[in-house]
């Protein structure tokens, strides 16, 4: 066993195939920050798995703002939603679900830290920029809502050794 890892390291890694649905809303497309955006998950090393743009139907939005239903912000987030396109994309790795959480950012733009997603790019609550599921069932759900199967690619980078040891 190498130095510095414990026995419990040696097992299957069960969740290497961790899955996110993450997306890019409205003023992130309207301000051109898409590239900036991928870069950023594609410099920490996840592997996109689905990528497409689309405009969400209002059907589709309060599906996936469902749990907010009853909240007072919420017809203006489905407004807001399926105003323009959205670049909705699925990321997969280790931890994935959590990372992406990280690198977002906190839901309010100004408390976001410097670094994050929104700490670095936003000002205001309603125009957040991203989307990143906060559950391994959440993530579940919002993936086969708004990808069909045959929409995600099943691939192995390249340089896979070179992310991830073993
Ligand atoms: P998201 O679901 O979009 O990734 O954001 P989140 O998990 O960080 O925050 P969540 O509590 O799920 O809220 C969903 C989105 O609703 C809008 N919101 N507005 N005006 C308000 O008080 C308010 N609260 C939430 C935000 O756009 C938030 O991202
Ligand atoms: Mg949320």
């Amino acid at each position: 066993m190498p130095s510095g890892r414990s026995a419990a390291d040696d097992g299957p890694d069960l969740t290497t195939d961790e899955r996110s649905f993450v997306a890019i809303k409205p003023d992130g497309v309207q301000r051109g920050l898409v590239g900036e955006i991928l870069g950023r998950f594609e410099r920490k090393g996840f592997k996109l798995v689905g990528l497409k743009q689309l405009t969400p139907s209002r059907e589709l939005a309060e599906s996936h703002y469902g749990v907010h239903r009853e909240r007072p912000f919420f017809a203006g987030l489905v407004d807001f939603i399926t105003s323009g396109p959205v670049v909705a994309m699925v990321w997969e790795g280790d931890g994935v679900i959590a990372s992406a959480r990280k690198l977002i950012g906190a839901t309010k733009p100004l408390e976001a830290e410097p670094g994050t997603i929104r700490g670095d790019l936003a000002v205001n609550i309603g125009r957040n920029v991203i989307h990143g599921s906060d559950a391994p069932e959440t993530a579940a759900f919002e993936i086969g809502l708004w990808f069909q199967p045959s929409e995600l690619s099943d691939w192995t980078p390249a340089d896979q050794t070179w992310r991830t040891e073993g």
